[in-house]
């Protein structure tokens, strides 16, 4: 078990459910401690943290300096780094508009640059370090043979993943990987991503999928990560882990809403067209209707033959998140 563990993302989904596990854990475990990173530790909203015993840092992962800090006598790291930030900054749109790219070649260059960083900090502190955990994502343009060209919030995470692999073996020796699964909570991220109702009192519950495509792997992220974490340390280095609950169909996966919540309900496929009468930008709709082509038609891992199941690398999987479970559990007034 790792002595001093340090968490990337700690005030976010993934990082938080880390760093909640382990607090139990740890509690049980004199001279075991947590470090937390954040750009703002005084933020009120991170008192919990601290109340519960973290101790929270001010880093930067676009300021190496603050990491090479940060993981000052690190046993075991967790990293993950957030594509979608990026595209509620004005700077990533004034940088596309200037270089005549598109803002999510943009965001996926910011967010291997910070991969980068992480890396090349984990790299000079690899004396003391038993593990680094990375949140990735599978290579789409890799997987699908190069049909697949706009899925920039996996590749980006992939080509950082390569990076970690290709410049320091010694690094890679000790790390292990999650691709974490398709968030349960993703209808809260854009309106048309929530069941619609319709005006006989059905729903339509678009998905990023296409009718009969792979099963997808359903997570839920503040829940789920600590365990899927947990089991990457424990295990030997090497690992990759499709980090999931439950996978299903979208069909599945819409009919188990419907019948939870006591109502009709419909898959469809979120096509090009309903993503652009919904607003979505085109870059948004490349995006977003590219994942949903690939993970539908290659699977969420892309298919690679690698890619480990919760079940087998000792996972807690019955403390893991059944969809039905979320459904359950969330509050669905404001959709219904
Ligand atoms: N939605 C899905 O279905 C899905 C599936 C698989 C993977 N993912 C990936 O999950 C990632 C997001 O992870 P999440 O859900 O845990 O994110 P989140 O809840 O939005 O939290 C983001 C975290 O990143 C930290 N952070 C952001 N920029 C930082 C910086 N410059 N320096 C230091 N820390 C920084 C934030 O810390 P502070 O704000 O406190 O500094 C926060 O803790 C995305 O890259 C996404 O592509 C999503």
């Amino acid at each position: 078990m790792a002595k001093l563990l340090v968490i990337i993302g700690v005030t976010g989904l993934q990082g938080g459910s880390v760093a909640r596990l382990y607090q139990n854990l740890y509690q049980k475990e004199p001279g075991r401690r947590i470090r937390g990173i954040t750009r703002d530790p005084t933020k009120p909203s991170n008192a919990a943290l601290r109340e519960a015993g973290i101790e929270l840092v001010a880093a930067d992962l676009d300021d190496p300096s603050s990491l090479d800090r940060a993981f000052e006598g690190a046993n075991a790291i967790f990293a993950v780094t957030d594509f979608w930030q990026f595209l509620q900054q004005p700077a990533t749109f004034a940088e596309a508009e200037k270089t005549g790219r598109l803002p999510n070649q943009v965001a996926m260059d910011h967010e291997i640059q910070q991969g980068r960083n992480i890396i090349d900090m984990a790299a000079k502190h690899l004396a003391g370090l038993d593990r680094l955990v990375l949140s990735t994502l599978s290579d789409s343009q890799k997987w699908s043979n190069g049909e697949i060209r706009w899925n920039l919030h996996f590749d980006g995470k992939a080509k950082i993943t390569d990076y970690l692999k290709t410049t320091y073996p010694d690094l890679a020796a000790k790390s292990s990987y999650v691709q974490m699964g398709n968030y349960l909570s993703n209808w809260r991220m854009l309106p048309i991503f929530a069941p619609q109702k319709q005006a006989d009192g059905s729903f339509i519950f678009y998905a990023l999928a296409k009718p009969n495509g792979k099963a997808i792997p359903y997570v839920d992220p503040p829940n789920d990560t600590g365990y899927f974490v947990k089991a990457l340390i424990d295990a030997p280095a090497g690992i990759t882990l499709l980090g999931y609950g439950e996978a299903m169909q979208a069909e599945e996966h819409v009919a188990l809403w419907g019948k939870v919540n006591g109502v009709r309900a419909r898959f469809e496929q979120l096509t090009a067209e309903v993503a652009r009468e919904a607003g979505l930008p085109e870059f948004l709709v490349l995006e977003v209707t590219e994942s949903g082509m690939y993970s539908s038609s290659y699977g969420w891992d892309g298919g690679d033959p690698e890619v480990k199941h919760p079940k087998d690398v000792g996972v807690d999987v019955g403390k893991l998140t059944k969809v039905e479970d979320y459904f359950r559990k969330e509050d669905w007034s404001g959709v219904l």
